[in-house]
This record gives structure tokens, C-alpha cells and sequence, in this order.
């Protein structure tokens, strides 16, 4: 590998793949491929087929996938799990034919039982049910990390899976009918203060602990990971660090300036009760965060000022 080597980051213009892009452009590579859903849809098993055999590149970071919150995961439960199934099969199984030689799969912590012990370690996967709201997005993920496992068992390939946690930054969608909790509050709480509005109601109870880890340092361990050799074929990456959504909301309120109440709506969901990776083996090969949650939710609030004019409006 040297900073020449071709390198298709699928996604490059959604918030990992071009976080992973800037890294990978500020470390001096040079020889970065990407195209956007509307030139190619990777769910086109002959188009992506044919593009990693023109293009041949020597890796594939695959960070494209139908990604979204609650409410799109219950709205669209059969295009969660076949879109994500038709993207990573076609990339995962055209890089194995073309002969590409490293294949980084993005997943997410969501793969793991929703009642799981708490940090959750790689060797809990598939040891229990999956939390309902999202199960057809963890199962197409699931999917994902065993086609590369499998590869690298049978074939003894570098083909393996990153389990990013809650992911945040510049890029992100704040679109509330489909965005995570954290740009959706960043959002709200912003569109109270300007309205004048006393009052922000968020779904659930507030009780539920989450970790975040902001999308730079995401970018930082897929860099780390493509420049090092990982001995297994499946690693958590995240801060190691969560909190309650009642102290994520209170952290964003306070960011954004909004003075007021916030509102609990009981009759919405909470999703899991606690998701907390352990990142002790990511860690352990030399890879650990750096941002701040504080830090890395003030800059993105920033990158969500400059660009809220480029942003849907909220429906
Ligand atoms: N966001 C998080 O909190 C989070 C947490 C854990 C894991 N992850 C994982 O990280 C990866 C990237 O997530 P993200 O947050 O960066 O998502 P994102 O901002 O929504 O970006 C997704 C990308 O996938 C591409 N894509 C989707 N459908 C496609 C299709 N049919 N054909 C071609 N390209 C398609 C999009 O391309 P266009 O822009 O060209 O349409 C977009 O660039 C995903 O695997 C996700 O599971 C994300």
C-alpha cells in the first residue's frame, strides 16, 4: 500500500465516505475513486460489477448503504434490508472476482442482541435477538460481516468489518423524518431558539444510554485500519463513552443556546436501553479516538449554520 495505490471509497459523498476521503486526501493519497448513486446504483449487480473491473482498484472502503433512524427503519423495514443486501453484495462479491486485494465493510453496532452484556464485545454477535425496530438493517449488516468473514476464512483475504458506533459530523442528515437522534436534536432545538418556541419535545423517556464518536476520528480508524494489518475480521469502533439522551439533549440545548423546556413524548420509543461498545481490542492495536462529544457536537453545529441554507426544510 503507498498513497498511489487505487482506492474506491463507495459512499464518498455521504458523511463516513467523505470524512474518509478528507483523511485519506490530508495523509497525501493520491489515487482516490468514487461515484455518486445517480452515476452508479450499487444495487445494479452488472454496473457495479463492470465498474470494479474497468476501474480495478487495489481496495474498497464500502460506506455506502440505505442508512437512517427509527422511523425510517420501521417506515421501510424491506427497503433497509434489501437495499444494504443488494449494495454490499455486489461490492463485496465484485471486489472478491476482480481480485481486490483489502475490502473495509462499514457496519453498525445496532448488529448486536438488543439485551446483550453491556460493553458490548465482537464475540457477543448473534448470541440473541436483535432489537425489533431496526432488525432488518442489523441483519443485512450481519450479512455483510459474515460474506467478508467468510472470505478471509476461505480465502485468507484481508476482507473485514468495522462496527462504527453512533456516528455524528459535518455532512450528517438532518432531515427529521429520517435522521439519527443527535442531528435531529441539533436540528430542533436550533429551529426552537430561532422561533421563539419555550418548548422542544423529544421522543421517548430520556433514560436510554448512548455512545457517539464524531465522524473525523470514524474516518481516522478506517485510515488506520487500511494502513495496518488487522489479525481478525471484526472490530468495534467508538469512543468507549456514553451517556443518557437526556444528557445528550441538555449537552445540545446548551450548544445551540435554546432556552426553554424540553418535553418528553412518552408514547414514542426509547429503542435499546443501553448501547455501549467495547472498542478494547480496536484499542489495543493502537487506534483511539481523539474528539471531545462537547467538541465534536459545537463543530457540527457550526457545519450545520453554514450549511442549513443547502438543507431541506423540515416537514
Ligand atoms: N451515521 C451513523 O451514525 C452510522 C453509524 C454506524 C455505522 N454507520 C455506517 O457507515 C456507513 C455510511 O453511513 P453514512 O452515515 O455516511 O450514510 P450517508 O451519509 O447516508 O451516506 C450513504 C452513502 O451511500 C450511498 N448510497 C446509498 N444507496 C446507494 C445506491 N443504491 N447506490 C450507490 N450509492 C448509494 C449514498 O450515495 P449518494 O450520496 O451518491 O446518493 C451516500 O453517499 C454505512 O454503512 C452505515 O451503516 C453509520
Amino acid at each position: 500500500m503507498n498513497t498511489n495505490s487505487k482506492i474506491y471509497i463507495a459512499g464518498h459523498q455521504g458523511m463516513v465516505g467523505s470524512a474518509v476521503w478528507r483523511a485519506l486526501t490530508a495523509k497525501g493519497y493520491t489515487n482516490l475513486i468514487g461515484v455518486s448513486s445517480t452515476e452508479l446504483d450499487l444495487r445494479n449487480q452488472k454496473a457495479v460489477f463492470n465498474y470494479i473491473a474497468t476501474e480495478s482498484p487495489i481496495v474498497i472502503i464500502d460506506a455506502a448503504a440505505r442508512v437512517g433512524g427509527i422511523l425510517a427503519n420501521m417506515n421501510s423495514p424491506y427497503e433497509f434490508i434489501m437495499q444494504n443486501m443488494q449494495i454490499q453484495n455486489n461490492l463485496i462479491d465484485s471486489a472478491f472476482q476482480s481480485g481486490v486485494e483489502k475490502f473495509i465493510f462499514l457496519g453498525s453496532s445496532c448488529i448486536y442482541p438488543k439485551l446483550a452484556p453491556q460493553p458490548l464485545k465482537e464475540e457477543y454477535l448473534l448470541t440473541g435477538a436483535l432489537e425489533s425496530t431496526n432488525e432488518w438493517y442489523a441483519i443485512a449488516k450481519i450479512a455483510g460481516v459474515k460474506a467478508c468473514e467468510a472470505i478471509r476464512k476461505q480465502y485468507g483475504k484481508e476482507y473485514f468489518s468495522l462496527m462504527p458506533t453512533n456516528l455524528y459530523g459535518s455532512n450528517d442528515n438532518f432531515d427529521l423524518n429520517s435522521s439519527h437522534v443527535l442531528p435531529a436534536m441539533i436540528r430542533k432545538f436550533h429551529e426552537a431558539k430561532e422561533n421563539n418556541n419555550a418548548t422542544v419535545t423529544l421522543w421517548g423517556s430520556g433514560t436510554p444510554r448512548r455512545e457517539f464518536l464524531y465522524v473525523e476520528d470514524m474516518a481516522e480508524a478506517v485510515v488506520f485500519a487500511l494502513e495496518n494489518k488487522l489479525p481478525d475480521s471484526l472490530y468495534n469502533v467508538g469512543s468507549g463513552v456514553d451517556l443518557t439522551i437526556k444528557q445528550l439533549a441538555e449537552t445540545i440545548q446548551k450548544i445551540t443556546g435554546h432556552q426553554g423546556a424540553i418535553i418528553w413524548d412518552n408514547t414514542k420509543p426509547d429503542g435499546t436501553p443501553r448501547k455501549l461498545m467495547d472498542v478494547s481490542k480496536m484499542n489495543a492495536l493502537g487506534w483511539k479516538h481523539r474528539v471531545a462529544l462537547e467538541e465534536g457536537i459545537q463543530k457540527t453545529y457550526q457545519w450545520f449554520l453554514d450549511n442549513i441554507q443547502y438543507l431541506n426544510k423540515t416537514t
